[in-house]
C-alpha cells in the first residue's frame, strides 16, 4: 500500500494535463487547492470541471507544498522566473514540470531560490479530460525527484520509473508510441475509407498487435509475409501503397530486427 500523501497540491496550468491531474488528485483523496490558466476566463472554466479547488493568484501559492507546472513546454522557463521573484518560504515546497523532452535545468530559477525541483512525465495522452480520467490507471510515468513522487503516482494507480538522463532520446521513444504511431495508423485508415471497410477493423489489429507485444514481446508478435517468405504478397503492397518509400524502409527495418533477434 503506497504511503499517506500528506501535501496541498496547486497547479498551474489547468489545461488538458493540468486539470485531469487535478481531477486524479481530488479522486484518490489528495488535497488539491487549486490553481490557474493564462486567464481568469479559463482559469475559472477548469474549475468548475475538475469540481474541486479554487482559482489562485500567483501570490496564493505559497499555501501549497507542491505546485505542478503544467504549461506548454516553451512557457516553462518564463513561469519559473515569474515564481523565483515571489516571497514565498522556498525551502518548504516543491515546484514540477510535466514535460517530457525537459530536465530539471528549466525550474534552475526556483531551485536558486532553495526551493525543490522535480520532473513528473505522465506516458499517457491526454486526449480528452473524462478519457484521460477513465483510461490513465496502469499508465508509467517518468519520474525525477523526490521519494514521494513515487508513492504518489502509485497512490494515483499509475507505475513510477526514474527518468533517464538523455531527454532527447527518452521524448523521441514517447512520440514513436504515441503520435507518430497515429500517424502511420492513418494510412490504414485512408486505405478503409477508399475500400469502404469499417476503419475500427485495422484500428483492432493493431489494439491486439499491441496486446500480444505487451503479452510476450514486439519480436515474436511480429507476424507478415516477411516472416512467411511470401514475396509476391510483399510486391503487390508495393504496387498498392500511396508512400512505398516508407513501406520499403519499413520492410527493411523489419527485415533488420528479425535477423539480429534470429527470428
Ligand atoms: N498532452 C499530453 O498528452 C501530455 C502528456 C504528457 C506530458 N505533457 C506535458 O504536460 C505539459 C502541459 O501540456 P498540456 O497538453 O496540458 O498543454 P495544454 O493543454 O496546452 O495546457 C497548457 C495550459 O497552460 C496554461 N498556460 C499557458 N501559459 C500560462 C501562463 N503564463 N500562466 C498560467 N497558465 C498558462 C494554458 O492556459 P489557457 O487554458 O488559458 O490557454 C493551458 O491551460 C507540457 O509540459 C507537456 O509536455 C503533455
Amino acid at each position: 500500500m503506497a504511503e499517506n500523501i500528506r501535501k496541498k497540491i496547486a497547479i498551474i496550468g489547468l489545461g488538458r494535463v493540468g486539470s485531469s491531474l487535478a481531477r486524479l488528485l481530488v479522486e484518490n483523496g489528495i488535497e488539491f487547492i487549486g490553481g490557474f490558466s493564462s486567464t481568469v476566463e479559463s482559469s475559472v472554466k477548469a474549475i468548475k470541471k475538475i469540481q474541486a479547488g479554487r482559482v489562485l493568484s500567483i501570490e496564493e501559492l505559497k499555501d501549497a507544498d507542491a505546485v505542478f507546472v503544467c504549461v506548454q513546454d516553451r512557457n516553462i522557463e518564463k513561469i519559473a522566473k515569474k515564481i523565483s521573484f515571489q516571497d514565498f518560504a522556498f525551502e518548504n515546497m516543491t515546484f514540477i514540470h510535466c514535460s517530457g523532452s525537459y530536465g530539471l535545468d528549466v525550474l534552475s530559477p526556483i531551485s536558486e531560490k532553495g526551493g525543490e525541483i522535480a520532473v513528473f512525465h505522465p506516458l499517457f495522452p491526454f486526449i480528452d479530460f473524462e478519457f484521460s480520467l477513465a483510461n490513465i490507471r496502469g499508465a508509467y510515468v517518468g519520474v525525477e525527484g523526490p521519494e514521494w513522487l513515487y508513492s504518489l503516482a502509485k497512490r494515483l494507480g499509475l507505475v513510477p520509473f526514474s527518468l533517464p538522463k538523455n531527454r532527447g532520446k527518452y521524448h523521441l521513444g514517447a512520440v514513436l508510441s504515441s503520435g507518430l504511431l497515429l500517424s502511420l495508423l492513418s494510412y490504414p485508415e485512408e486505405i478503409a475509407k477508399e475500400l469502404g471497410i469499417p476503419v475500427e477493423a485495422y484500428l483492432k489489429l493493431a489494439e491486439n498487435a499491441i496486446k500480444g507485444a505487451m503479452n510476450f514481446s514486439i519480436m515474436d508478435s511480429i507476424t507478415g509475409p516477411w516472416k512467411r517468405g511470401d514475396d509476391e504478397v510483399i510486391k503487390k503492397h508495393l504496387e498498392n501503397c500511396s508512400d512505398p518509400i516508407l513501406y520499403s524502409r519499413l520492410l527493411r527495418r523489419i527485415r533488420e530486427v528479425l535477423r539480429e533477434n534470429k527470428h
